[in-house]
């Protein structure tokens, strides 16, 4: 019998539901008759460290508690990138994996992979020089060089031994990186693993009740009625319409001027579909900063009749199965944040990005995703398109649910022939 130790990092809110899905595949994996066990170690660096941005997506999607918390926090990008990276690095040469793995885009991703990329492990202390890298969500590309994710994507996918792609698209622009062909493979989607393992559990979640969403028996929203039998299967059959919102990209919340931009269409979509707005602490500090408050609500939700006040409604960052439960009975997804592109799309709900770009293009040729952009007019005309649009019921390949399983065997095929 052997044993594969198996590092793997997490650090910021997208990357939790990411690691759900392997930590699960490994449990799996070790209950198999395989004679190789695999021993996971999972690192938190804490750059997101908050009650909502972290613990309760531990606690909500089974992650067991993390072995090591390097509890770095919050900084200026190279503040926090050298935090994790100093006190990453002695926790490595103490446990010496075999593999590190390490998912999406985030500064944690990036410098944990640079650790390992210059680990030199003691003569004689294991059968490699450093470990693997293994990058989950490889090969995405916004081609938008301004996005700090845009420049931690290229230099992970640069170092890493092993590369999980979640779509076709991701290969040939590492192809065109010079990445070898050899060190690719598509394996379909972490997020949407655990996405769809706790879909049913997340149309328990009484949320839509405690922001008083759901309407008096009898009566039924026209979106439920459009959407009966479809693939959104949370049963609260009689909420009332609503978009939901998320927005936190640096680029369009710590410039006013782009913020004011986009906040100006949202004034234009709210008096059609009240929105609601669970809102990143980032945001939360840019709406204080730019004296915006008086554009939101705060507080509880008015129902007038069937319909909530026409207002964008900001409320504190949700748990996974309340935000799942929100985007499965949401009329429309109004987003800047890569995972919800995703996760819109396997849900069927129509989405409108509001970026000039996506690193995720499968959700526009397959999936319910729009580019809304980021001007008033641009973000208006496709928000009212996308609120006639027809749901969609494609879903990408390998976009299954055993994405982690893949990974897991993959990782352990590999390991025992690569030896860096
Ligand atoms: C990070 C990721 C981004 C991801 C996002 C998800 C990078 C470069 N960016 O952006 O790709 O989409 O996470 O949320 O890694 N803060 C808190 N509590 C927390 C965490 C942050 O109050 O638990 C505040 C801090 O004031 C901090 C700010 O939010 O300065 C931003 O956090 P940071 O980790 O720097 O980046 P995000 O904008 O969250």
């Amino acid at each position: 019998m052997s044993e594969l130790k198996l590092m793997l990092v997490a650090g910021a809110r997208p990357n939790f539901m990411k690691i759900a899905s392997i930590a699960n595949a490994v449990s799996a994996f070790n209950r198999s008759p395989s004679k190789t066990k695999l021993r996971q170690i999972i690192v938190h660096t804490g750059q997101h460290y908050d009650e909502m941005m972290s613990h309760t997506f531990f606690r909500d999607l089974g992650i067991p508690k993390p072995d090591i918390d390097l509890g770095v926090g919050s900084g200026s990008h190279a503040q926090q990138t050298a935090e994790i990276m100093k006190r990453f690095e002695p926790v490595l040469m103490r446990i010496l994996p075999d593999v590190v793995l390490v998912v999406g885009d985030v500064n944690s991703t990036i410098a944990c992979s640079l650790v390992a990329a210059k680990a030199n492990y003691p003569p004689g202390s294991s059968p490699r020089v450093r470990p693997l890298i293994a990058h989950v969500e490889a090969g995405l590309r916004s081609f938008d060089r301004s996005m700090p994710e845009e420049i931690n994507r290229i230099l992970t996918d640069a170092l890493a031994d092993l590369h999980f792609l979640t779509e076709k698209d991701a290969a040939r622009n590492l192809i065109r990186e010079g990445i070898s062909k050899n060190k690719l493979h598509w394996v379909g989607n972490t997020m949407v693993d655990t996405l769809l393992r706790h879909r049913s559990q997340a149309s328990k979640s009484t949320i839509l009740s405690q922001l008083g969403l759901v309407k008096p028996s009898g009566e039924m929203g026209a979106s439920n009625k459009r959407r009966s039998g479809s693939k959104a299967d949370c049963p609260q059959e009689r909420c009332l319409d609503y978009a939901l919102l998320t927005l936190h990209r640096p680029g369009n919340v710590d410039n006013r001027k782009s913020f004011q931009e986009i906040l100006e269409a949202l004034l234009v979509i709210a008096p059609r579909i009240p929105i609601l707005f669970p809102t990143h602490p980032r945001t939360m500090a840019r709406i204080r900063e730019f004296g915006m408050e008086r554009h939101f609500r705060f507080g509880s939700i008015v129902v007038h009749g069937d319909k909530a006040t026409p207002q964008i409604h900001c409320m504190p960052p949700l748990g996974y199965l309340d935000f799942v439960c929100l985007m499965s009975n949401a009329r429309l997804i109004l987003t800047d944040s890569g995972g919800i592109q995703e996760e819109s799309t396997v849900l069927g709900i129509p989405c409108v990005t509001l970026r000039e770009n996506t690193e995720r293009p499968v959700t526009l040729s397959e999936g319910s995703n729009v580019i809304g952009g980021t001007t008033k007019g641009s973000i208006v005309r496709h928000a009212l398109l996308q609120l006639k649009a027809k749901r969609s019921n494609k879903l990408p390949r390998y976009w299954d649910g055993k994405a982690g399983n893949r990974i897991v065997k993959l990782l352990v095929r590999e390991c025992g022939k690569i030896r860096p």
